[in-house]
Formats: C-alpha cells, structure tokens, sequence
C-alpha cells in the first residue's frame, strides 16, 4: 500500500489538482491500496471527489478523538469519520504524539474504537535520534507496540517511522530498515501466534530516488510518505513504479 499524508499542507484548490492529475495517470492495482490523508478540514470535500474518479483512491484521516460522545470542542469522532466514507486512520504519528503527548492508553483506546468501528488504523511507531543514539531504539518499539493487543495485530498497518527521518531529507538505511521491520514482525508474530495478517510499512523521507529500493525489500510492506506525496506526478511514479 501507498499511503499519501499532506499533513497540514493544502487547499480546496490544490486537491481537486492532485486529484484530477493522480486519477488520470495511476494505474491502480487492487492488492496495493492507495491512500490520501488530507488535512482533516478537507475530509469530506476530498471524499466526494475520490469516490467521483472511481479510481478505487482510498480516504484516510490523520487524526480523530476515541471519545464517541465527550463534550469535546474540536473534536471530530470515528462515526464522524464512518459518515463521510474514511476508512482509515493515522495514530500515534510522532507529531501527534509529540504536540499533543498521547500516552500509550489514549492510543490503545483510539485503536480499539477505529477497529470496531470499521477504520483499519494506520499505527505510527518509532524512536527519535538520541534514542536510537542511546541503543534504546528496540524497548521504545516494544513500549510502543504495547498499545496493540494481540486481537488488534492483523486489523491494523503498523507504520515504522524514525522520528530523526521524518520530514528530515535522510531516510533510513535500508539495512537499518529491515533489521527494524523485522525485529516489528517478530513483535507482532510473538503476539499474535501467527503471521498472517501482518503489515508493517516505512515512512521518513521516502522520495523518488530512494522509494525503490526501500519498496522492494520484502519487509516492506508499503511505503507512507508526507512531502514527497504533495506533488502529484512524483505520487503517482512512486505509486505505479514500486
Ligand atoms: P516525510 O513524512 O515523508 O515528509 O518524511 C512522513 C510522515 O511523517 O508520515
């Protein structure tokens, strides 16, 4: 799966753009999904116009509240999300985590709360640069990875992003990344007893030169990508060409 996140990048404009040109130039492919995240505010005009192409373009959002019914000013909840046709969910990006310091048992109860309502969650893990300098990059995955329970493994992507790639230019090596996509794996076989049903993709400065090689290891399971994805051929090559 491809998976676009514009993050808070964007206008009316600028999607109905991307849209149209991503449309007519993607060579959809039913086993590898294709995903936009629009800024939230953009959810449901970006909605009407993907289901108009009938490209099979799916909705996601980057952002939603566990809560069904708190008194919430800003708040925007999963039958929200249902109602205007997403069906996928960022959480526990690093940006969220970091802005908006969600604990492991705010994530676990959005996770819980987008499966049952049918939103296949889009997990975020991933340790910042003095972690990774600090060798402690395994027990904060595994700390992260406690917020899944073995009965959410197969109902949700878990994306691997290092906080220090993110938005940086300097993506993973692409020995680092298997060594980490695999040591994910065996997390989430260790909790599932089982293997299927798993996917584990990479995100942090994925771009036009360097999306092959990552893609096509195969411990890769799908590529989530935020700069490089705003523009809309450099989108669509990585989509059709990985
Ligand atoms: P980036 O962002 O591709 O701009 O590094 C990835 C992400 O944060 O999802």
């Amino acid at each position: 799966m491809i998976i676009a996140n514009w993050k808070m990048n964007g206008s009316k404009e600028l999607i109905k753009n991307w849209i149209d040109v991503v449309s007519r130039d993607i060579e959809i492919n039913e086993t590898k999904e294709c995903i936009f995240c629009p800024p939230t505010c953009y959810l449901d005009f970006t909605g009407t116009l993907v289901r108009k192409t009938s490209k099979g373009i799916k909705l996601g959002s980057q952002q939603f509240d566990s809560e069904l019914l708190a008194p919430l000013t800003g708040g925007i909840n999963s039958q929200m999300l249902v109602d205007i046709g997403c069906e996928f969910v960022i959480i526990g990006h690093s940006e969220q985590r970091i802005h908006v310091d969600e604990s492991n048992q705010i994530l676990s109860n959005k996770l819980k709360t987008a499966i049952e309502m049918n939103i296949k969650p889009i997990f975020c893990i991933g340790e910042s640069l003095h972690q990774k300098k600090a060798n402690q990059t395994k027990d904060i995955l595994i700390d992260q990875l406690d917020a899944l329970t073995s009965s959410f493994v197969d109902k949700c992507i878990v994306a691997y992003e290092p906080v220090w790639a993110i938005g940086t230019g300097e993506n993973a090596e692409i020995s680092y990344i298997e060594e980490i996509h695999s040591f994910i794996k065996e997390e989430l076989r260790n909790k599932k007893n089982s293997t299927n049903g798993i996917s584990v993709v990479y995100g942090g400065s994925v771009n036009l030169d360097n999306y092959k090689e990552i893609y096509s290891s195969n411990m890769v399971d799908g590529l989530l990508i935020g700069g490089a994805s705003l523009d809309s051929d450099t989108f669509t090559k990585i989509y059709n060409m990985s």
